[in-house]
C-alpha cells in the first residue's frame, strides 16, 4: 500500500510521541511507526524525573491532566556522603523551579492516549523499516504491518528510534562524527512495594559504590545501586540488593530504609555518546538516537522531549511560511544544549561513583567536590539549575 504523508516519525518513544502530539496541534500531518506492541510500550521501565520545563511542556501540549494530579513535586534534593545528608533546596537555588516525579511510561501512556484521541495514524508492530531517498527531497519509508508491505512518502522523516534504532545506521558513516565515552560500571535498579523512605532523592556517595533513593508513587519506591558493567541480574539476589542499599544509604541521622516486595529488576549499562550532525537530508534524529547520556542526572527523557520540541517548531514555521532556517539550524541549536547536559551527565557521574583503582587522592577529590556542592552556594546553585532543568526557549 501506498500513502503520503508530511511527517513520518519513527519509533513511539517520548521524542516521536511529543512530536506527533506537537505537529497535530500545529495542523500538520504525521505517521507514527513504531516496532514493538503497545503493552510493551506502555509498560517499559525506565526514568521518572521530569525536569520543570518538561512538565511545563507537556501541560501546554494537553497531555498533562493525570500528571497534574499524579505526579510527585520535589523542591529539593539530598546529597548524602560521609554518613550526613545535605538537602539542596531548589526554591532558594532556582527561585522556585522543581522537579516532578512521575513515571516515563506514564508519560508514554498520556501521549498514546493524545495520538489515537486525535484520530492520526500510529502504527505498532511495523518491521522491516527501511529508508531510501533521505539525501533529496520525498525520503519513503518502507515497513510491514500486519503481513503487508507499506511505502510511505514523506517530505521529512524524524528518526525517534532510540539508540539502537535504523534512523542513524541509514546516514553514510562519512557524513556523522561519533564523540563517545564508557563507563566502567552500570546500575541495578529495583521498583519496590515499600513507601519511600525519603520524601526527596538521596544520591549517596559510599566506598562501596553509589546509590540512590528514588521513587514512582507515595507506595512505590525507586532504587538504585552502582554494580560492575558485566554482573548477571542472577548474581543480585533480593536480598543482596537491600543489603547493599542498607550499607550504602546508611547515615548518622536518625532514617531508616524500608524494605518491600520487589517488583522489577534491571541492569543499565552506562555511555555517553552524541552523534554530530542531528540531520542528514530530509532525516532529523531527535532523543536517543542522537544521544545517550549516564542516568546519573536523570536527563535522557527530558533532552529527548527539548529535541522533539525544538523539532517541532522548525517544522510549524517551514509550514506556516516556507523558512527553512529553523530546519537547517535544528542541529546547531540542539547539539548546544546537549552538549552542556552531556557535561552535566558525566560530572554527576565522575563525583558520585567509586572507580576500579581509584586512588586515595581520587577519592579525597570526589569527597572535596561533594563538601563544596554541600557548602558552596554557587556550586549549588549551578548544580540545581541543571538538575531542574535549562529552560526551554
Ligand atoms: P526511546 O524511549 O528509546 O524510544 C524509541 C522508540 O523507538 C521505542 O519505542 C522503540 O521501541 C522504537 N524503535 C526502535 N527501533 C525501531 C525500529 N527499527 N522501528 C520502529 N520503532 C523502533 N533516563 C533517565 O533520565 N533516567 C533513567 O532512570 C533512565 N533509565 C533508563 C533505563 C533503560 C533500560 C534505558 C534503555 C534508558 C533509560 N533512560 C533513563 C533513558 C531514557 O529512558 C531515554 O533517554 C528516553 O527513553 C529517550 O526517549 P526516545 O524517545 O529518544 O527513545
Ligand atoms: C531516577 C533515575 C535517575 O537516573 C536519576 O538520576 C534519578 C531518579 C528514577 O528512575 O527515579
Amino acid at each position: 500500500m501506498k500513502a503520503r504523508t508530511q511527517v513520518g516519525i519513527v519509533g513511539a518513544g517520548p521524542a516521536g510521541l511529543v512530536l506527533a502530539q506537537l505537529l497535530h496541534l500545529a495542523g500538520i500531518d504525521s505517521v507514527v511507526l513504531e516496532n514493538r506492541t503497545r503493552d510493551y510500550c506502555e509498560e517499559r521501565v525506565r526514568a521518572g524525573v521530569l525536569e520543570q520545563g518538561t512538565v511545563d511542556m507537556l501541560i501546554e501540549m494537553d497531555v498533562g491532566e493525570r500528571l497534574k494530579k499524579e505526579g510527585l513535586t520535589h523542591h529539593g534534593v539530598n546529597v548524602r556522603f560521609g554518613g550526613r545528608t545535605h538537602r539542596l533546596d531548589f526554591d532558594d537555588l532556582t527561585r522556585g523551579r522543581a522537579i516532578t516525579i512521575y513515571s516515563q511510561h506514564e508519560v508514554t501512556k498520556d501521549l498514546i492516549n493524545a495520538r489515537l484521541a486525535s484520530n492520526r495514524p500510529l502504527y505498532f508492530e511495523t518491521d522491516n523499516i527501511a529508508f531510501s531517498g533521505v539525501d533529496g527531497a520525498r525520503p519513503v519509508i518502507r515497513y510491514m504491518h500486519r503481513g503487508e508491505s507499506h511505502e510511505l512518502t514523506c517530505d521529512y522523516i524524524a528518526g525517534c528510534d532510540g539508540f539502537h534504532g535504523v534512523s542513524r545506521p541509514a546516514i553514510p558513516v562519512s557524513a556523522l562524527n561519533i564523540f563517545e565515552k564508557d563507563y566502567p560500571f552500570a546500575w541495578l535498579g529495583i521498583l519496590a512495594e515499600a513507601p519511600p523512605s525519603s520524601d526527596e532523592l538521596i544520591y549517596a556517595y559510599h566506598e562501596r559504590g553509589f546509590a540512590l533513593l528514588s521513587m514512582r508513587t507515595p507506595e512505590i519506591s525507586r532504587l538504585y545501586v552502582q554494580c560492575p558493567p558485566d554482573d548477571d541480574i542472577i548474581d543480585w539476589p533480593d536480598e543482596r540488593v537491600w543489603k547493599e542499599l542498607q550499607l550504602r544509604l546508611s547515615t548518622q541521622e536518625k532514617w531508616h530504609l524500608t524494605e518491600g516486595r520487589v517488583l522489577q529488576k534491571g541492569i543499565t549499562r552506562m555511555h555517553s555518546f552524541v552523534v554530530e550532525p542531528m540531520q542528514y537530508g530530509s532525516l532529523f534524529l531527535a532523543g536517543d538516537a542522537a544521544h545517550i547520556v549516564p542516568p546519573t542526572g536523570a536527563k535522557g527523557l527530558n533532552l529527548a522531549v527539548a529535541d522533539a520540541r525544538i523539532l517541532a517548531r522548525a517544522f510549524t514555521e517551514f509550514y506556516a511560511s516556507g523558512r527553512r532556517d529553523l530546519l537547517s539550524g535544528y542541529s546547531a541549536k540542539c547539539l548546544s544544549r546537549v552538549w552542556k547536559v552531556q557535561r552535566f551527565s558525566w560530572w554527576m557521574t565522575m563525583m558520585f561513583h567509586r572507580w576500579q583503582g581509584d586512588s586515595t587522592f581520587d577519592q579525597r577529590r570526589q569527597l572535596a567536590e561533594l563538601e563544596n556542592l554541600a557548602t558552596c552556594r554557587s556550586a549549588a546553585q549551578s548544580f540545581a539549575e541543571y538538575y531542574v532543568g535549562l529552560p526551554l526557549d
